[in-house]
């Protein structure tokens, strides 16, 4: 692509005109936005550039050894892995409320940053993969802090609070653009076409308080789902698919035994930007197949339903 070409190359130019000599901190999420974001940056500054990959523990299934592996091996990033999970896991225990989950892993993402960001000496400058969207909006999405460190809004202000400059070289771009820069990066589509997943994580797909016990459940079902919607070729055509554990526990039957088990919820959704959602019309066959699946491969799981709420009146989350 011709004009993502010459795209890349100005965008280079500006990151190093604006940096100079110095140092730049980076949040890697292992989203779409942030990843281009870093090899960007990578290219145009190489290791005057520290990437933190924040990890609160409610990831999916090898999401952070994937993300870690990929960036560390195949784009040589300069990484720390972050791997906080004791930490957000202890702080959200015993906690159900929706926005007090949320609350708790916004405020502790920017502690737990902001101790990385610390420990590199002489950084100036925090980079972030700010759209254009995000610059002429402000979007909060469901009420609740991001967990990026994407949007001014969401942080109240953390680079000043640091001390530190921002870089924003994606801040002229649309979604689809950023896209397209991310391929002519070498990103593989597989990744740049991944489903949208929110900075709470697991968190906001497990209802009611969060226990390792139900985290563990819930990503060996995504995974499963995952995989069902990829073999049938169906990912391309969703918006956002996953699971959420119900916070209940129904009776089934298994063998000769009786089963007392997690039920759980299929969603997927079609959509153009998150704003407005219609529910996914999976075939009978296709759900059929899914729930046995789930049920036969994940132990904690005897009940399988499917979300066909669209949004409104639902979100696409559950919490
Ligand atoms: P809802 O559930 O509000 O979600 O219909 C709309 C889109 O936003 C994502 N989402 C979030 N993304 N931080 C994020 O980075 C969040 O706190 C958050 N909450 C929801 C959601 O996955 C969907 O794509």
């Amino acid at each position: 692509d011709w004009t993502m070409e010459a795209y890349r190359e100005e965008a280079i130019r500006k990151i190093r005109e604006q940096v100079g000599d110095k140092k730049v901190i980076c949040a890697l999420s292992g989203g779409v936005d942030s990843s281009v974001a870093a090899i960007l940056l990578h290219e145009a500054i190489g290791d005057q550039l520290t990437c933190v990959f924040v990890d609160h523990g409610l990831l999916r299934l090898n999401e952070a050894t994937e993300v870690v592996t990929m960036f560390r091996e195949h784009y040589n990033l300069p990484l720390i892995h972050a791997d906080e999970s004791e930490l957000f896991l202890g702080k959200l225990d015993g906690v159900s409320d929706p926005e007090t989950k949320r609350k708790i892993i916004g405020g502790l993402f920017i502690d737990v940053f902001q101790k990385y960001a610390n420990g590199i000496e002489g950084a100036e400058f925090l980079a972030q993969g700010t759209l254009y969207p995000d610059v002429i909006e402000s979007v909060s999405f469901s009420g609740g802090p991001s967990v990026t460190i994407k949007s001014h809004h969401n942080v109240g202000g953390l680079p000043e609070k640091m001390g530190l400059k921002l870089v924003e070289p994606l801040r002229e771009l649309f979604k689809d653009e950023v896209r397209a820069l991310g391929r002519e990066l070498g990103l593989p589509d597989s990744f740049i076409g991944r489903h949208p997943f929110p900075g709470p994580g697991l968190a906001i797909r497990c209802p009611g308080e969060i226990t390792r016990e139900k985290l563990e459940i819930l990503r060996k079902a995504d995974a499963v789902y995952i995989d069902q919607i990829r073999k049938h070729g169906l990912y391309d055509e969703i918006w956002q698919a996953f699971v959420a554990i119900l916070p209940v526990r129904t009776v089934g039957v298994m063998g000769d035994g009786r089963t007392y088990d997690f039920a759980c919820a299929l969603r997927a959704v079609t959509s153009v930007d998150g704003m407005t959602a219609d529910y996914y019309p999976f075939s009978h066959d296709f759900l059929g197949e899914t729930a046995t699946r789930i049920i036969n491969e994940v132990k904690g799981i005897n009940r399988v339903t499917y979300d066909v709420t669209s949004k409104p009146p639902g979100t696409i989350e559950w919490e």
